[in-house]
């Protein structure tokens, strides 16, 4: 009943009502890819907003980050850090209030997205380390910001809910595979737009895009197949399943783009699952 109904219009009016990234986010953005920015002046930025300056302190104190001595300041957290995971932080804590919330259409308990997300990420930027890839820190936004179109379809997959469970069970296919029949869009393709819209470099668009088809990939395969990976691990740790769970396909092209052993994948879970109750709990209030 709801195929035909949404158009790419009222997705497009969708993303356009999404909460903007605040200033702040897209000037820290744009000075830590900027490098002339100075230690003194990024650090002027952050701490000119309190609650913004409290969670990365918090997040940079976090045992996933465990560095042996408290980090006391902004300025100290850039130069022990750096720039890019800096942005990373920034990043994090500005997506937590969009994304720690309910999203029913989608079976997500209130807090399972963004508990699913921060593994996702936390597990590609250790699997990026673990690779090779160079950018561990974008790796972590892309897998921070996979599921983020979640967050624009969940009304139409709410009340397309059921439709949506019998399609899967009757026609044994993978959730996103209904969402998409039955909707006309998928949480990938939506969230690729809200990348857009929040201006993010393109082959982080690209990773969210291809997140459950990483060899479709063209400009970034790597990036694309450590986020599905990552995915399918925060899957198969039982983090924020819900729908998109539901016959999970994986694709076996990332782990061979990655020359990822189970061995290897296995190690990262071990390691994420002991920092993850920290990460889980690191931005409530
Ligand atoms: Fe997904
Ligand atoms: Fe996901």
């Amino acid at each position: 009943m709801f195929v035909g109904e949404l158009s790419l219009n009222d997705i497009v009016q969708k993303v356009e009502e999404l909460p903007a990234l605040p200033n702040i986010t897209h000037k820290v953005l744009k000075l830590t890819s900027d490098p002339k920015t100075t230690i003194p002046e990024l650090s002027e930025v952050i701490t000119k907003d309190q609650v913004l300056t409290a969670k990365v302190l918090r997040m940079a104190n976090s045992a996933y980050y465990g560095y042996a001595r408290r980090i006391y300041s902004i300025n100290e957290a850039v130069v022990i850090l750096g720039f890019g995971t800096i942005r990373s932080l920034v990043l994090a804590a500005s997506v937590y209030n969009v994304m720690d919330k309910e999203f029913q259409g989608y079976f997500l308990p209130k807090g399972d997205l963004w508990k699913h997300s921060m593994s996702t990420a936390l597990t590609a930027r250790s699997l990026a380390r673990r690779t090779g890839y160079e950018l561990p820190d974008q790796a972590f936004i892309a897998g921070l910001l996979h599921d983020i179109g979640k967050t624009v379809l969940n009304t139409y997959m709410t009340s397309a809910f059921l439709s949506v469970i019998n399609k899967v069970n009757e026609e044994k296919i993978p959730f996103m595979e209904a969402e998409r029949q039955i909707l006309g869009f998928d949480h990938a393709v939506v969230g690729a737009r809200v990348a857009e819209k929040w201006n993010l470099p393109e082959i982080l668009v690209e990773a969210i895009a291809k997140h459950h088809s990483p060899r479709e990939a063209i400009n970034n395969p790597k990036l694309t197949s450590i986020v599905h990976v990552a995915d399918a691990a925060s899957m198969s740790m039982g983090i924020g399943l819900g729908g998109d769970g539901l016959l999970y396909p994986f694709d076996g092209f990332a782990t061979d783009r990655l020359n990822l052993t189970e061995n290897m994948i296995e190690e990262t879970i071990a390691e994420i699952a002991d920092s993850l109750m920290d990460a889980e709990t690191l931005l409530e209030n």
